[in-house]
């Protein structure tokens, strides 16, 4: 393949607040500034894959006011093609309210808005689109229906599936079987494995994703954070460290880290090999404010 990518998800305005420290239950707290700006898990790791000159197909869904053009412009100026994003008539676009405190640490809440209306039947829809791409993508933050729905259609078209599994959502156990890989953090893939087996998840990283693989997940990345990553494919379990770097903002740093993972795949890089650029370009988002404002333009900007 020529390393085509579809980006199917999420698509929000983010309004970033900073603040001190996250506030308690009942309190009240002072912010120190606000900004808007694009955000969507979708959007962001179609965003990242197209900042580092990937051939980058994003399909979302959007209100029809003003925070649609606010929510697509980035993607829309790292060359994205968006003629698979629509907007939606009777919904808003999707919201994201994101505090962030002095150490960069974040909580998000998200207003699915028209992120919410996907349908298998629009998904049915993107049949084409999925037969032309080297790499499928897409996460939690559209409807399980139309994952399930995604991860069938990359099936019957031989077409890899990428699944962020973020936030954790009811798919189906063959849409998780599919994922190749299954992108989650720690937590996620506790879940993902509960979902799977029935059974707790062991607290041991390297022992989830090597569960996760047993269940018959195809591949597996776990995302730690500043400790970089576990990757399970073939039968190999292997550590991709991550640079060290000052935390500014870490929200969308695990998209951007999604973003160049697809990248790589789509290019038909070694899983490892993909990883590794991934922790880099999640480490440099991790250095600037915001989600995708903080992702990079060109590989040698980035740490490590
Ligand atoms: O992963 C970060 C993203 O989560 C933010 O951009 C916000 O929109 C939420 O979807
Ligand atoms: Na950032």
């Amino acid at each position: 393949g020529q390393g085509r990518i579809l980006v199917v998800g999420s698509v929000n305005v983010d309004l970033v607040l900073g603040v001190p420290r996250h506030p308690e239950p009942g309190e009240t707290i002072a912010g120190t500034g606000s900004r808007r700006s694009p955000g969507g898990k979708g959007a962001n790791q179609a965003c990242a894959a197209a900042r580092l000159g990937g051939d980058v197909r994003f399909a979302g869904r959007t209100g029809t006011g003003a925070d649609a053009d606010l929510a697509l412009d980035l993607l829309r100026r790292a060359g994205a093609d968006l003629t698979a994003t629509t907007e939606v008539s009777d919904a808003e676009t999707g919201l994201a309210v994101v505090t962030v405190d002095e150490a960069g640490e974040n909580s998000i809440v998200i207003i699915a808005g028209a992120n919410g209306s996907w349908t298998p039947q629009d998904i049915e829809e993107l049949r084409a689109e999925v037969a032309a791409s080297d790499l499928v993508v897409s996460q939690g933050e559209i409807p399980a229906a139309a994952v399930d729905q995604l991860s069938q259609l990359c099936a019957e078209t031989g077409t890899r599936f990428l699944l962020n599994l973020a936030p954790v959502i009811d798919v189906a156990e063959s849409t998780l079987a599919m994922a190749d890989p299954l992108v989650v953090n720690e937590s996620e893939g506790r879940l993902a494995l509960t979902a799977l087996t029935g059974s707790d998840a062991p607290d041991d990283d390297v022992a989830t994703v090597r569960r996760l693989r047993e269940a018959g997940v195809r591949s597996v990345v776990m995302t730690r954070g500043a400790r970089g990553a576990i990757l399970a494919a073939d039968a190999e379990i292997s550590e991709i460290g991550s640079p060290t770097v000052q935390a500014v903002d870490t929200t969308g740093a695990g998209d951007a880290f999604v973003g160049a993972l697809a990248l790589g795949l789509a290019r038909g890089e070694s899983a490892a090999d993909a990883c590794r650029r991934a922790a880099r370009v999640g480490a440099f988002a991790v250095t600037r404010h915001g989600a995708q404002p903080s992702y990079p333009q060109q590989e040698d900007v980035l740490p490590g």
